[in-house]
């Protein structure tokens, strides 16, 4: 508890400390959200033109959605995620409700496990170390206690492999395990291909069911489907699973909180069976989702061009970020050889990177550099741009050979 309350106030610390700063060469690496080469949110160009589309349709009305939301979307939604070739939709196995975005689907997700999952044991489930700060209070909100399995290891600022194999080893059977589905937050560490398929075939051994948070589908290669590769291996191995998806990051939809809940069942019994639950919990939670980011969603999913141009759009936020791990390592590695192997930064995925500096040089860096980031060393790769790269990586090789 004390460590999760560390995290938070930190954070809010050092965001609230960036934003009153008046040095005009500070660095804001705390942010959450994608920011383009000026520091500025980017509207997506293709969500101007769903807005502008719907401004035009004055069919349009406020009515309620129903209560598991707008049907066009949830079933986009599920082949976006999961394929549209995907066996599972096609034999109806797939219950999808639209949700509070990916906190809402996390949420919806989690209660409904409480309720209804096959407990063996205690209401548990297994978190990566270190995992997305909210998870921890999300699953202790509907009273499941969360506990750790081994994830990130410092020593090689890479995936601990064997730590979480053993983990899913020695759980008990038909244990709940909490997976990113790609760009783990906070490490930007993932499975490789082979070790997802050995994670998976130790998951249908032990009989574990999958909890998937996938909230950077797109924004770790900058290709939809190469991101739902692990998330499309389970299903068509039949892990018991759910998905939890977001498009706040994806489709820069951050404010609208649009996102989606889907559950795999055996059969499309049980699917139905699932889908009457999760619409009981919805109802008193919510009663409805809302329309606005839903309705933008559907028509980019919907419309083949939209479609195209969406892609192009994720391209180029990935690829803005992908580029800025490649200068920040080359600048740190051929220009002012900062003492340490800096292989992570290029190797880890999506939007956060863990630097693999102590607490002390990233104290250093808040309190010397004006450069405001968590006390962990993660850094979030869109917070550099072409104009503070230089400054950032010169404080940093500063600040490893303690000369800040
Ligand atoms: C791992 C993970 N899951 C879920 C979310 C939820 O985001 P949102 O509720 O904005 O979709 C986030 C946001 O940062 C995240 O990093």
């Amino acid at each position: 508890m004390a460590d999760r309350l560390k995290q938070v106030v930190n954070h809010i610390f050092s965001s609230n400390m960036s934003s009153a700063d008046p040095f005009e060469k500070k660095v804001n690496l705390g942010v959450g959200a994608y920011r383009d080469d000026n520091d500025k949110p980017w509207v997506l160009p293709v969500v101007r033109k769903a807005e502008q589309i719907l401004l035009n349709t004055p069919s349009l009305d406020h009515e309620y959605l129903p209560i598991t939301g707008l049907p066009e979307f949830t079933t986009a939604a599920a082949k976006l995620i999961l394929g549209s070739d995907s066996n599972a939709i096609m034999e109806g196995r797939v219950t999808t409700v639209q949700t509070i975005s990916g906190t809402g689907a996390n949420h919806l997700g989690a209660l409904f496990l409480e309720r209804f999952y096959p407990w063996v044991g205690k209401k548990e489930i297994y978190l990566s170390d270190p995992t997305w700060a909210n998870h921890q209070a999300i699953f202790k909100n509907v009273g499941i206690t969360p506990i750790n399995y081994p994830y990130y290891d410092p020593k090689t600022i890479g995936l601990d492999f064997n730590g979480f194999l053993n983990a899913l080893k020695n759980a008990p059977n038909k244990s709940i395990f909490l997976i990113h589905a790609c760009a783990h937050n906070p490490t930007g560490v993932d499975p490789s291909k082979e070790q997802w398929n050995a994670i998976a075939d130790m998951m249908l051994e032990k009989g574990h069911y999958g909890f998937f948070d996938c909230a950077y589908q797109g924004f770790a290669s900058g290709n939809l489907d190469n991101d739902a590769w692990a998330v499309r291996e389970f299903v068509k191995r039949g892990v018991n699973m759910l998905v939890c998806q977001s498009f706040a990051k994806n489709a820069g939809l951050y404010g609208e909180r649009v996102g989606a809940l889907h559950v795999l069942s055996s059969s499309k019994e049980a699917a139905d069976r699932v889908k009457s639950q999760l619409s009981v919990l919805q109802r008193s939670e919510i009663s409805n989702p809302p329309t606005y980011g839903a309705r933008i969603v559907n028509l980019i999913l919907n419309d083949a061009e939209l479609f195209e141009e969406w892609k192009r759009d994720i391209a180029t936020m990935a690829g803005r970020i992908i580029d800025m791990r490649q200068q920040l390592y080359k600048v740190l590695t051929d220009e002012l050889k900062t003492p340490g192997n800096w292989d992570h930064i290029v190797n880890q995925i999506g939007m956060f990177s863990f630097t693999g500096i102590t607490p002390q040089q990233s104290q250093a860096l808040v309190e010397k550099a004006h450069i405001y980031m968590t006390a962990n060393g993660r850094i979030s790769m869109t917070g550099l741009n072409g104009k503070n790269l230089r400054y950032f990586a010169g404080c940093l090789d500063k600040a490893v050979r303690g000369e800040l």
